[in-house]
């Protein structure tokens, strides 16, 4: 065993009780009615090496829904099924420096296109790429393949957090129907089931653990070093890590980048997916979030991680 992996298993635990005070600065999401009643001061971690040894710690097998962090997975199935460049010609590759939701530059920009695949416009762009004859088989072929990410055939939505976005998605309506007046949408696509499938895969309940073993994959480019498999093209993990890098935590990307310094993704159900290159798949979920709808505590235990085993890329 490493020094750096006897540093983290012998000093999680503190780190965590430094970290969990933080979640009182922040609130659980309560835009999705459902996601409100979740324990706030929750936190919990679970760090996975590519020899399968684990470093877990608190609430780290809650379960809680992928919400945005399924969007790193709908993005490299769209890859997988359509190539680069068909799916880049419907989502661009830059951040926005707006919050997730926000529906400024589409109109803005010309020719109306998304301006990642991260952000909740170019996410659902990018769930109409995926491959099937109906919204209940392309959510199928998504769950298919994050039970084949997570390592856990039993991985399955949350009918009734999925409902619950749905009644309350006003936004992501505006959105995805601003995107088909614009022509990224198919003019033939339904708006319904487009949105269907997507609040169906935001709506994926894992644990920190599922969050680390799909990381472990990102973090070796695609190879599973547990089962010895190639799961994903190398190049397709590689653009996910770099918009994980650039936009994964929305408009708190740039700081993330300087305190932390790896790819992650965040969840408005608290959790971040985060990955060290070459090296571990992380998962973190702190409920409590902050303005930009990213962990607070969760954010500060990464931070701590990272600056203690320098894992910064820079
Ligand atoms: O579309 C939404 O609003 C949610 N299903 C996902 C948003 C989300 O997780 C943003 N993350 N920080």
């Amino acid at each position: 065993m490493n020094e750096q992996w006897m540093n983290l298993s012998a000093n999680v635990p503190q780190w965590l009780s430094d970290c969990r005070p933080y979640a009182k600065d922040g609130k659980a999401a309560a835009y999705i009615p459902a996601l409100a009643a979740a324990p706030a001061d929750a936190l919990g971690v679970s760090i996975l090496s590519a020899d399968g040894s684990i470093i877990a710690g608190g609430e780290s097998g809650m379960l809680f829904t992928m919400q945005s962090i399924s969007k790193v997975f709908t993005l490299l199935l769209a890859l997988i099924d359509n190539g680069e460049e068909a799916v880049f010609s419907k989502v661009g590759m830059e951040p926005t420096g707006d919050d997730f939701n926000s529906i400024l530059k589409l109109e803005l920009v010309e020719p109306g296109i998304p301006f990642n695949p991260l952000i909740n416009a170019g996410a659902i762009a990018v769930t109409s790429l995926i491959g099937g004859a109906s919204p209940d088989e392309k959510t199928e072929r998504v769950l298919a393949f994050m039970r084949l990410m997570a390592g856990d055939d039993s991985l399955d939505y949350n009918r009734s957090v999925s409902e619950s976005e749905s009644a309350t998605a006003y936004r992501n309506r505006s959105l995805a129907y601003f995107l088909q007046e614009n022509g990224v949408l198919s003019p033939h696509a339904s708006v319904e089931e487009v949105l269907s499938v997507y609040f169906n895969h935001c709506a994926i309940e894992v644990t920190c653990h599922h969050l680390a073993r799909m990381g472990l994959i990102l973090a070796h480019g695609g190879f599973d070093p547990l089962t010895e498999r190639q799961l994903v093209p190398r190049r397709y993990v590689q653009i996910a890590k770099t918009f994980m890098l650039t936009c994964g935590m929305y408009n708190a990307s740039g700081e993330f980048a300087i305190r932390v310094g790896i790819p992650a993704k965040s969840g408005v159900a608290g959790g971040i997916l985060a990955v060290v290159p070459g090296r571990y798949g992380i998962g973190v979920v702190g409920p409590a979030l902050n303005s930009r709808g990213n962990s607070v505590a969760g954010i500060r235990l990464l931070e701590t991680m990272s600056v203690e085993c320098d894992w910064s890329m820079f």
